[in-house]
């Protein structure tokens, strides 16, 4: 007995064949009784028509719960009536792998956090395959542009000794007999990589960050997607190679799942002409005021709602979906992005905004020992614990920069998803460890 997909049965007509898969629907009639069967390629109809006592088909039917684990063997026949495929299977042996309970603990009425209780249950929705595959695609896109572009893939430890880049949203760990740090980014890695003379660096991995943020884009463990590149002459290569990525990402994505993202989603792909456009922090903030935008408390800074209203500004102007934005004030930006000779309050520094979310921070870095120490004291950051991390810089650290992308608030963003929740196979929040 070997399986035959289900999106393969158009191939098959006339021919007896076996499917493994879950049982989706059941329509038992008077006479018929009408099963759905789904496997992770698509759905077929197998038709049984009532034979009486004796029938052990029938009362094998019968006695199906939804969300069993069947095999189903029978003959593939042409049925222009059937919706799905125009084709059904007239089953000749059933079995029952395993068993599912009724009733089913979550239905297509359920709300997202009881879904979530039952993920794997959850996942069996094609489109919930549909965000893992796209998923797939995008990654197997940015590894490529990376591999293009001379990037070496490295994978950072995410044990730290000391708390990475600022002591406040980082988890501790017991670790035998001290204390040790989840990674809040590799940030401070990939840097010392450059110092290592890998030229360019890229990694796909785990990001912790112990922030208490219940909204739809924050969790507290998420995948980062983090470049960096060294020898550059200014901010600009970096955010010219995301731009370069990002359209691989979408032609590619396009290219693979348009139909199908449209189907589940309602919503289409784009690929971003080049360049995006790009505005200097200070030009925003004075075009958002301009507008009636005045938060409190926001003065160097955009807030979500300023980010939304920046994005739709740009997306009416310049007819974008992304957005850089530029030359961030020293004030709100880490003491390690550098800040421009000429003008020491800013920063050579930028975030990605696509339909109003930050999906990346980036910077060119100060690789100046000196003045990154200064930086690093007026920040009041401790130069004792920061140690190895700035003698990475004391032995000829060329000039770098680079970014850091978080990958699920992407994937939400492109596939128009209420929750970053929904795009994370098993989402990690304040009050959620498990399942
Ligand atoms: O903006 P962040 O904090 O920047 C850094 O980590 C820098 N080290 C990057 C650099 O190279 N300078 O994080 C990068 C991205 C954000 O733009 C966002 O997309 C995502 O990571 N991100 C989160 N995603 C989900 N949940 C959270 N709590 C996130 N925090 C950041
Ligand atoms: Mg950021």
């Amino acid at each position: 007995m070997t399986r035959t997909l289900i999106r393969d049965l158009h191939r098959r007509i006339d021919e007896t064949v076996t499917v493994y898969g879950w049982i989706n629907t059941l329509r038992l009639q008077r006479r018929m009784q009408f099963v759905l069967v789904r496997d992770h390629t698509g759905t077929v109809q197998v038709t049984h028509q009532r034979g009486g006592d004796g029938d052990l088909l029938e009362a094998a039917f019968e006695d199906l719960a939804i969300e069993s684990a069947v095999k189903v063997t029978g003959k593939v026949v042409e049925n222009a009536h059937v919706k799905l495929g125009a084709l059904e299977i007239l089953p000749e042996r059933l079995e029952v792998v395993a068993r599912a309970e009724a009733p089913l603990p979550i239905d297509e009425h359920t709300g997202l956090d009881q879904r979530l209780d039952w993920r794997f249950l959850d996942l069996r929705r094609p489109a919930q395959h549909l965000i893992f595959e796209v998923l797939t695609t995008v990654e197997r896109a940015m590894r490529g542009a990376a591999a293009a572009e001379g990037f070496t893939e490295l994978h950072t430890p995410k044990l730290m000794g000391t708390a990475s880049e600022s002591g406040a949203e980082v988890f501790e760990v017991g670790y035998f007999d001290r204390t040790a740090y989840l990674a809040q980014s590799p940030q401070f890695y990939k840097q010392m990589a450059i110092a290592g003379g890998i030229d360019r660096v890229f990694e796909i991995g785990p990001v912790f960050r112990a922030e208490p943020s219940f909204t739809s884009r924050h969790a507290t463990e998420f995948t980062g997607v983090d470049a960096e590149m060294a020898w550059i002459d200014s901010v600009e290569e970096v955010m010219a190679f995301e731009e370069r990525m990002l359209h691989r990402v979408l032609s590619d994505v396009r290219e693979a799942h348009e139909a199908a993202i449209l189907e589940h989603f309602g919503v289409g792909i784009t690929v971003p002409d080049l360049p995006f456009p790009r505005i200097a922090m200070a030009d925003a903030l004075a075009r958002l005021r301009g507008m009636g935008w005045d938060p409190e408390g926001e003065r160097e800074d955009l807030d979500p709602e300023g980010e939304r209203a920046l994005s739709s500004l740009l997306a009416q102007e310049a007819g974008h979906e992304f957005v850089f934005v530029t030359d961030f004030p020293a004030s709100v930006r880490p003491f390690y992005h550098l800040r421009p000779a000429d003008d020491p309050a800013v920063t050579e520094s930028f975030d990605l905004l696509w339909r109003g979310i930050e999906i990346t921070t980036g910077a060119q870095r100060e690789h100046r020992y000196d003045v990154l120490s200064a930086q690093a004291q007026e920040k009041g950051m401790n130069l004792a614990s920061l140690a190895g991390y700035l003698n990475c810089f004391r032995y000829g650290c060329p000039p770098h920069g680079g970014f850091g992308l978080g990958l699920n608030r992407l994937l939400m963003v492109m596939l128009g998803l209420s929750s970053i929740r929904e795009a994370t196979f098993l989402f990690r929040g304040p009050n959620r460890l498990e399942p």
